[in-house]
């Protein structure tokens, strides 16, 4: 038997959990105060253990960090009443084994403490002992679909390793956040975040920019060159954020490497190794494998910032975040502008959750604070909303066509083989076939024969890809 200590406020809420748990794999204990449990762990140590977030004095990642203390390999699970970034980068990054959203629970919690308790479950993550967390600085990441809870994990379970991280995404989703993300919750918050746009000036001044330049002066006139510091020198113990990576000159792309490779570069028109001490955090909206192919990307820094690789999907495609961003955005913009808004009207969420978002959250940002400012009634409409005002068959096409979907094909391939995953034409093409079938039966009122003739294919075929679906 397997034993699982939960901690939970809620009695109600433990039982649910617990009933998740079989028991004649499982023998659980429940507690309902954190300094109670943490007492007795000094007696007894269970397999696992699982916390509820909202739990307070002490709170969840105080416990997850003491019971670190007391048994590293012990792994802890902390599942989140309400799911917040802030409590899954800092579960994880205390060194939680996983953060199980509400969405998730109860049944979540036997996948995850299986996981947990197949041998080296515990042993996942080492993170070294973290500071206060500087919360306060951190913007808040919004986002509660699955996908962004497992980027709020990510962020917890990397930041204070130090590696780097290479951030993917269209234009506008988050990259520089999360980046600043990682910085933060690193053990080099007290040092600078560096960002530095690569596609904003010539690939020329961005050498200089980058790695400083020997004063032309002092160079030719025998004295020692002096010399202006670059901004890897300005980053030194902080972290260095390189945007649009995609756009930096292979010549640079090398001095970036050695930094990499053996913590420090040569200053350009000089011989002289300068050392440097920063974290790479590297973001790209174009795809670095087409690049690596048409030769202006090298492979071997391409391997190197992708050891942790991290994709933000577009808006589009994580539509229930929409309704939370656009409140942050809008109470963010109600007190800069000192206006009283109530609130946005369903109609509004409705339109702006049907909107493409080419430009993904920052073109939703820039909306709502638009709409805030052009209100007048305390609740926001759509017309309110410039994007909304004009008419559907304006807005731009994004991810309505099959153009689209081939470039989606290729990023979700690039995304499934950089995580090492084999066997995927199934999983990709299976998606396709799925939405093909469940779009002509909608059109079809659910007849079968009409479906399979609009598709072309025979009627078996359809019958089996349905019952695929419903596996
Ligand atoms: N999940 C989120 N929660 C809150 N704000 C967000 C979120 N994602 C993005 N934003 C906001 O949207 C704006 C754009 O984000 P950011 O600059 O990080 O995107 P980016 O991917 O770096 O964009 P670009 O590719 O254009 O450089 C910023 O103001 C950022 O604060
Ligand atoms: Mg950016």
């Amino acid at each position: 038997m397997k034993q699982v200590w939960i901690l939970d406020r809620s009695s109600e809420h433990a039982n649910e959990l617990l009933a998740a748990l079989p028991s004649h794999i499982y023998d659980t204990k429940i507690w309902s105060d954190g300094d109670d449990m943490l007492a007795a762990l000094d007696e007894s140590l269970p397999d696992l253990v699982v916390v509820e977030q909202a739990i307070e004095k002490p709170r969840a990642t105080a416990v997850v960090r003491a019971v670190k203390e007391r048994d590293r390999r012990l792994p802890i699970i902390v599942t989140a009443e309400q799911t917040s970034s802030k409590g899954a980068i800092e579960s994880m990054r205390e060194g939680a084994y996983d953060y199980l959203p509400r969405e998730t629970l109860p049944g979540g919690l036997e996948d995850a403490a299986r996981r947990a308790l197949s041998g080296d479950g515990g042993l996942i993550q080492t993170i070294g002992s973290p500071g206060p967390g500087d919360v306060e600085e951190l913007g808040a990441i919004v986002g509660r679909t699955p996908e962004m809870v497992e980027i709020h994990k990510l962020i917890g379970q990397v930041a204070e390793t130090g590696v780097a991280v290479l951030i993917q995404g269209e234009p506008g989703t988050g990259k520089e956040l999360v980046a600043r993300a990682l910085h933060y919750n690193s053990d080099r918050r007290g040092g600078p975040f560096i960002a530095v746009n690569c596609s904003a000036v010539t690939p020329e001044s961005l050498d200089l920019d980058l790695f400083g330049a020997v004063t032309g002066a002092d160079a030719g006139s025998g004295a020692s060159p002096a010399s202006e510091l670059g901004r890897v020198e300005m980053a030194d113990e902080g972290t260095l954020f390189f945007d649009d990576i995609d756009a930096m000159s292979l010549e640079t792309q090398a001095r970036v490497l050695s930094i990499l490779e053996e913590g420090s570069f040569e200053r350009p028109g000089t011989r002289k190794k300068v050392r440097a001490d920063v974290r790479v955090v590297a973001a790209t909206s174009r795809s670095l494998v087409s690049l690596m192919k048409e030769g202006s990307f090298r492979v071997d820094l391409f391997y190197r910032l992708k050891v942790v690789s991290l994709f933000l999907p577009p808006l589009r495609d994580r539509r229930e975040d929409i309704a939370y961003l656009a409140g942050h955005f809008m109470r963010r913009a109600a007190a800069k502008m000192r206006r009283e808004i109530d609130g946005i009207s369903p109609a509004a969420i409705e339109l702006l959750q049907e909107y493409p978002w080419p430009w993904n959250v920052r073109e939703l940002e820039q909306s709502v604070h638009g709409a805030v400012a052009f209100n007048r009634t305390g609740v926001l409409v759509p017309e309110d909303f410039e994007v909304l005002r004009v008419g559907r068959e304006s807005w731009p096409a994004t991810g309505g066509t099959c153009r689209d979907l081939a470039a989606a094909v290729r990023t979700d391939f690039e995304q499934r083989t950089g995580a090492g995953e084999e066997a995927i034409a199934r999983s990709i093409t299976a998606v396709v076939e799925e939405e093909l079938v469940r779009a002509a039966l909608e059109e079809c009122d659910g007849n079968q024969v009409r479906a399979a003739k609009l598709l072309g294919i025979s009627r078996n075929t359809l019958r089996k890809r349905m019952a695929e679906e419903d596996r």
